[in-house]
């Protein structure tokens, strides 16, 4: 009998032991090929960032583009890799897209990427059921595809799979991460009503927590990203114990050299929305306060008014979502004031932030997306989701008129009357507001800023 439990628990040591060494010993090869393949030096060390989504355009791609431009022109003797599941895409366009859209220039010389075939294990589309443990398991089984093909000797997931950080470290890897999102916290657990729903997002969490604690270096996108990811960090049965790493917020950067150049005078009638045609940032709601507002002041589709939305489609299912906001404009009778722009390269992007008066962002939860911060930055008035408060990032410089920077809103009809408000303020008003709100923009979140927070974040630690 104590043969059998031996033998149990030793077998799967052994089996991940030889996995681990059989990994080792292959790894060495392809690295050889692919310094080769780029003349480097066999010593050169390689930091490795998963970012299956590479190529998508959104906000999580301008971090990770800014973090490798950084290190490329501070570090010139570590090669970057990314691990992306853009197989359709080359090193090449893939370089040209982010030249296009981000106007980042990386060096080809000191980056590699790594294409995985899996991608399709952290399609939310393929879990229709426990979408969460589905994708969580998904990123996994990518994580080994992509160590697989190469073993670097630091790893950072910029995606939010954070998941594949045990198995990382398992490898004697270093490893952090940067978290935009928390997968789970405990106020989406407290929106869960059923019992065995809660059962299911408690074990989830804890599974969350133990994993985001194998990170090293932990870096969150904002202050309230932060709040959430300390909760799940000291959730039950932790508490505070165990030394484990604060994690740091470290905004991401927001191209303000660009948007600062835009005129601030002579704004068109133009409502924009800037953002992924994903669920979470409820497009339809921007569709119904057009409604609303045109319900309330039809004059304003007589003066032109246009709901722009301008946003990145991944794929089939962006695109039908895409289709159904089509239907509802349709439908409420407001189709000829909506104009979608999809998959815009960033010099129309720039034009739009340009010409727009008002800028719209509509994800619950979000409390202060990186479009914010664009729209302050191009001198467009923000009118942002109120999701439980105000939010952090801005809460002292917007209490009262006198210093504010935009607005906030929660329902269509809440959104239209703030749209009304912006279009409707006095000239000087107007000016001073968007002065504000790209003075502010502007000190925190130029890229000069992410660097210093990226480079304080201790990233190095990792790999020097
Ligand atoms: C943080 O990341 C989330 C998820 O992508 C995004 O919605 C939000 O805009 C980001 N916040 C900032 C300040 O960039």
């Amino acid at each position: 009998m104590a043969n059998i439990i031996i033998l149990l628990s030793v077998l799967p040591l052994s089996v991940i032991f030889f996995c681990i060494t059989y990994l080792r010993a292959r790894s060495s090869q392809q690295r050889k090929a692919v310094l080769d393949s780029l003349s480097l030096p066999p010593s050169t060390k390689v930091f490795a960032f998963f970012h299956p989504y590479c190529n998508a355009g959104g906000g999580g791609e301008r971090v990770l583009w800014t973090a490798i431009a950084y290190i490329q022109r501070t570090h010139p003797h570590l090669l970057c890799v990314v691990y992306t599941g853009d197989t359709l895409a080359t090193k090449s366009s893939i370089l040209e897209k982010v030249q296009s859209r981000f106007s980042i220039t990386l060096s080809p010389a000191t980056l590699h990427f790594v294409f995985l075939k899996r991608r399709i294990l952290v399609e939310d589309s393929t879990y229709p059921h426990f979408t969460l443990i589905g994708q969580s398991l998904g990123s996994v089984g990518l994580a080994i595809e992509a160590l697989s093909l190469f073993v670097p000797d630091a790893y950072i997931d910029t995606m939010g799979y954070a998941f594949t950080l045990p198995l990382v470290r398992l490898l004697g890897i270093p490893a952090g991460a940067y978290v935009h999102y928390p997968t789970v916290s405990p106020p989406m657990i407290s929106r869960v009503a059923r019992k065995a729903k809660l059962v299911y997002y408690h074990a989830f969490m804890l599974l969350y927590a133990l994993a985001l604690r194998r990170a090293r270096v932990l870096m969150v996108n904002s202050s309230w990203t932060k709040k959430h990811v300390d909760a799940v960090l000291a959730y039950p049965p932790f508490g505070g114990r165990w030394g484990i790493v604060r994690p740091r917020v470290v905004y991401p950067s927001c191209d303000t050299r660009e948007m600062e150049r835009l005129t601030l005078e002579g704004r068109e009638r133009i409502v924009l929305s800037i953002a992924q045609f994903r669920p979470e940032k409820d497009h339809a709601k921007q569709v119904r306060a057009l409604h609303a507002l045109l319900q309330a002041h039809p004059e304003y589709a007589t003066q032109g008014l246009q709901l722009v939305m301008i946003g990145g489609c991944r794929n089939a299912d962006d695109e039908a979502r895409v289709e159904v906001l089509r239907d509802l404009a349709r439908d409420l009778g407001v189709e000829a004031q909506v104009q979608f722009v999809l998959n815009a390269p960033y010099p129309d992007m720039l034009a739009w932030l340009g010409r727009a008066s008002v800028g719209l962002n509509t994800m619950l939860d979000e409390h202060f997306g990186i479009n914010v911060v664009e729209f302050m930055a191009a001198g467009v008035i923000p009118i942002a989701h109120a999701s439980g408060g105000p939010p952090r990032g801005h809460r002292r410089r917007v209490p009262g008129s006198a210093h504010r920077c935009g607005y906030h809103a929660k329902t269509p009809e809440e959104f239209a009357s703030r749209i009304h408000d912006a279009l409707t303020l006095s000239p000087e008003e107007d000016l001073a507001i968007r002065q504000r709100a790209r003075t502010w923009a502007v000190q925190r979140f130029s890229e000069a800023e992410f660097e210093a927070a990226w480079e304080a974040s201790g990233w190095s630690q990792l790999i020097l």
